[in-house]
């Protein structure tokens, strides 16, 4: 067995449907993909219908699962009522919503308009609440148990500059996930957000990282596994693993969790000694027996 396969056992998903915001591309298109093949029908929404009817077509070919493509802009409140009665006409219940579609790109924040906020704090944090709010009364009105999960990033805790719209918009939503989880428990509601690491996707890699901008001994610091310890960038499939054990009843006892996968970057940029990791051992020779003389000059 190896970490980029398949996790759950066969079926483990059976009679779900679940809400993919964002489904069409990326990471949203790889767990879509997983949780069709454990069993779970599968709305996939975003701006874009025909890149969503694409995705669509691909994978009810590779998996023979169920996937009904929406086109939903997720800050649209009206928008989203449409297509959560659409989805019930078709399967009859949401058994779960995944808050992954997003918005971003990187700038020093003195050159942001205000206007260029306001898109990336709306794409990620109003819609989450959006789509979260409009589902949710659905489900408290139906009685009807679901699960909600996020995808954030590690940022989302610790702030990162020229990304700060988006570090503000995916904290809102960190703390939407833990507030909810205490809230809505009574009615049968779970919540919990990823924090993923480096995934390359192409959304992400050509708006964050466009390789023809950075120059060539930049490059692979930014764009890859540059500060990750375990030295790679995480896959699909592992993504795919975490977020469908989460949405599935497996994980019933696990609320308000975030957690991180994203191979020990973060501690990596926060620990006070980490960059003592480029000191070679020959190095760690001459530093110890000089540190040990000192101290013994001192004794003396
Ligand atoms: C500065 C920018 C900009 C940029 C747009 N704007 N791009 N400002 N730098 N690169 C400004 C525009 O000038 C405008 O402001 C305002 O933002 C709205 O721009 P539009 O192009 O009209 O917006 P829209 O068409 O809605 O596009 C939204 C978008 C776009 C966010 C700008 O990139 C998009 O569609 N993204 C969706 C997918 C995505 O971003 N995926 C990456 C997720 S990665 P003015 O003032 O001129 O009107 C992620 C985490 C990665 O979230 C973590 C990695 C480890
Ligand atoms: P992506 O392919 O660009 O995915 C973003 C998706 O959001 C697209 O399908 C896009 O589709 C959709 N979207 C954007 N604006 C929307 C709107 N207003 N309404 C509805 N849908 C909208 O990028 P990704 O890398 O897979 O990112 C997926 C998630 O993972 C995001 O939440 C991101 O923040 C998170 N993440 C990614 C990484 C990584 O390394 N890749 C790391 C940490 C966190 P349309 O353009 O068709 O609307």
């Amino acid at each position: 067995m190896s970490y980029n396969q398949p996790m759950l056992r066969e079926g483990s998903l059976d009679g779900k449907t679940f809400i993919v915001t964002g489904g069409g591309t990326g990471l949203g298109k790889a767990m879509t993909k997983y949780f069709l093949e454990l069993g779970a029908n599968v709305v996939i929404t975003s701006r874009k219908l025909a890149v969503l009817e694409e995705t669509a077509h691909e994978l009810t070919k590779e998996t023979g699962g169920k996937i009904l493509p929406i086109a939903c802009d997720v800050r649209d409140y009206g928008a989203i009522e449409a297509m959560k009665d659409k989805t019930l006409a078709e399967f009859g219940q949401i058994n779960g919503l995944l808050n992954n579609a997003a918005g971003n790109f990187i700038s020093p924040t003195e050159r942001l308009s205000h206007r260029a906020i306001d898109t990336v704090v709306d794409i990620v944090l109003k819609g989450s609440y959006y789509t979260t709010l409009a589902l949710g009364k659905h489900w408290i009105e139906q009685k009807q148990k679901a699960t909600v999960l996020s995808i954030v990033t590690t940022y989302a805790s610790t702030g990162s500059a020229f990304v700060v719209p988006s570090a503000m918009a995916k904290a809102g939503v960190l703390a939407m996930t833990r507030s909810l989880a205490v809230e809505w428990a009574k009615y049968g509601i779970r919540f919990n957000a990823i924090a993923p690491g480096p995934f390359p996707t192409k959304g992400a890699w050509d708006r964050l990282f466009p390789v023809e901008a950075f120059p060539e001994h930049l490059r692979e610091r930014f764009s890859d596994y540059g500060n990750v310890p375990l030295k790679r960038v995480g896959e699909h499939q592992e993504l795919a693993n975490l977020a469908a054990y989460l949405m599935s009843d497996f994980s019933s006892y696990i609320n308000g969790e975030v957690v991180t996968i994203d191979g020990g970057e973060w501690l990596n940029g926060a620990g006070e000694f980490n960059h003592l990791n480029e000191i070679p051992n020959e190095m760690w020779d001459i530093i110890q027996a000089v540190i040990k003389s000192n101290t013994k000059n001192k004794k003396d």
